[in-house]
């Protein structure tokens, strides 16, 4: 059986098509004509990624969506520009690459490495105002939109930080390319795969034990064949970030004419959040004509008939690579929401890559009004859905983290046991809770032990 796709579908799409659409979680600007001057500007400053790189990622996520690959997706749930500087980007980057060292090791596959980076700006709100003593103003919606502090100017939304957006997207992916590019991921210097804070770790004997491991695996490699392997310090490392601000994406959005075909050049991966998938919203009619692998987030409210909707839409030519679904139930849900997706989309012949995002539904505020994540369920939902995706026939492709490469203590849990009062000590994150380094590399750890156990 193949869904049809409903007629309302079938018109030509343009880069601005998506206007005649009802585009939820849209920022209101006071100012239309300096809107316009600012998407002007970005329309003529060069792409941030190139397409050949999104066609890239779309060949390794079909290998994904095979098995043959596995994605590792991560990063803030919200870039602030103020964290625009060496060090959380450093750190960000090694924790992802630690995170796909082990994963690598452990799984035996090679692994897509995606940062939720370089553009990750705009956020969705629950609610469109926020009161504080009595005041009421617009909520924050991230640095691309307005200001997190608490004043009407602060809130008001500012077309200029469209413009800084891009700049910081730039200044953020030129820094990960040099540091790719100059050997930050090369294995023959483990002291770029050493993060400090790796000392002094309760995981530190397991971590040196997968380095030394690969270490030893590529000496003898290179010993065989009496020549340094050269690939091994070459990696790829793409970017993705929530498609949320339909202007700002518009506006980077060009067509290709050696594939004849329209691509985002703001990221490699967009998606599209849980809040704005509705099949006939303005982010999917946006998304629908975009050439870039393109991902959507599940959550519990979706029914097996919209995700077959979403699938028919999105991705018309069945292409595998083209979609990935991104479920985000809760450690509760998933039992009861995950299977009947799968059978669905099993059932109408329909090809995604699954990735697993156990962070999502697993967002609580803590009697004293923090909000919070606890370990044990993010890691109950993430190996309910590797159990579930093998017991129903599919397989679970990738996994979606919000993390960071610093010292923070925004989730609790984890080997070293943060508690609700280690909250208190580094709470950083303006909008979800993250893993730390420590809690994130037991997570890839975790994953590749319930594989392998030891
Ligand atoms: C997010 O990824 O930060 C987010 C808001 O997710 P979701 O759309 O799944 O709620
Ligand atoms: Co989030």
């Amino acid at each position: 059986m193949t869904h049809t796709v409903d007629n309302k579908f079938i018109h030509p799409w343009q880069p601005e098509s998506w206007q005649s659409r009802t585009a939820g979680q849209q920022p209101l600007y006071p100012d239309a004509a300096a809107v316009q001057r600012v998407l002007t500007d970005i329309r003529q400053l060069p792409p941030l990624v190139t397409w050949g790189e999104v066609d890239k990622l779309r060949r390794q996520l079909a290998e994904a969506g095979r098995g043959e690959r596995f994605v590792l997706q991560g990063g803030d749930c919200a870039e602030s520009f103020a964290d625009c500087t060496a060090e959380p980007i450093a750190n960000k980057l090694k924790i992802l690459l630690q995170m796909s060292l082990v994963l690598v090791h452990g799984l035996k596959k090679r692994v897509i490495r995606v940062g939720r980076m370089a553009g990750q700006y705009a956020k969705p709100r629950s609610a469109d105002k926020e009161t504080r003593n009595g005041i009421t103003l617009p909520s924050y919606r991230g640095d691309l939109i307005n200001r997190s502090g608490f004043s009407a100017a602060e809130r008001s939304a500012d077309p200029q930080l469209m413009r800084h957006g891009y700049e910081h997207a730039a200044l953020t992916l030129n820094y990960v390319r040099a540091l790719v590019d100059g050997g930050f991921a090369d294995l023959h210097h483990p002291e770029y795969w050493d993060l400090d804070f790796v000392r002094n770790s309760p995981l530190e004997a397991d971590y040196r034990r997968i380095v030394q491991s690969i270490l030893d695996t590529l000496n003898f490699m290179e010993t065989i064949s009496g020549q340094p392997l050269s690939e091994s310090n070459r990696i790829d490392f793409f970017t993705s970030h929530e498609g949320l601000h339909l202007l700002y994406e518009q506006a980077q959005t060009a067509f290709v004419p050696e594939t004849g075909r329209w691509y985002n050049l703001a990221t490699h991966f967009p998606w599209i959040g849980m809040r704005t998938a509705a099949a006939d919203g303005a982010h999917v009619e946006y998304f629908r004509g975009i050439a870039n692998p393109v991902a959507v987030k599940v959550g519990p409210a979706m029914s097996p008939d919209q995700v077959l909707e979403l699938c028919a839409v999105l991705n018309p030519h069945n292409e595998l690579g083209r979609l990935t679904l991104i479920h985000r139930f809760g450690a509760e849900q998933i039992q009861s929401r995950l299977p009947p997706l799968v059978e669905s989309v099993r059932k109408a012949g329909r090809q995604v890559l699954w990735i697993c995002d156990p962070m999502h539904g697993n967002t609580e505020t803590t009697a004293s009004g923090v909000k919070t994540r606890r370990f044990e369920n993010i890691l109950t939902e993430l190996e309910t859905a590797f159990a579930l995706h093998e017991k129903l026939g599919s397989i679970l492709g990738g996994v979606h983290f919000e993390l960071t490469g610093d010292d923070v203590t925004e989730c609790t849990g984890g080997a070293r046991g943060l508690t609700e009062i280690d909250l208190e000590r580094a709470y950083k994150s303006q909008v979800d809770p993250r893993l730390n380094y420590e809690q994130a590399l037991e997570m890839a750890m975790r994953i590749v032990a319930r594989k392998a156990p030891r």
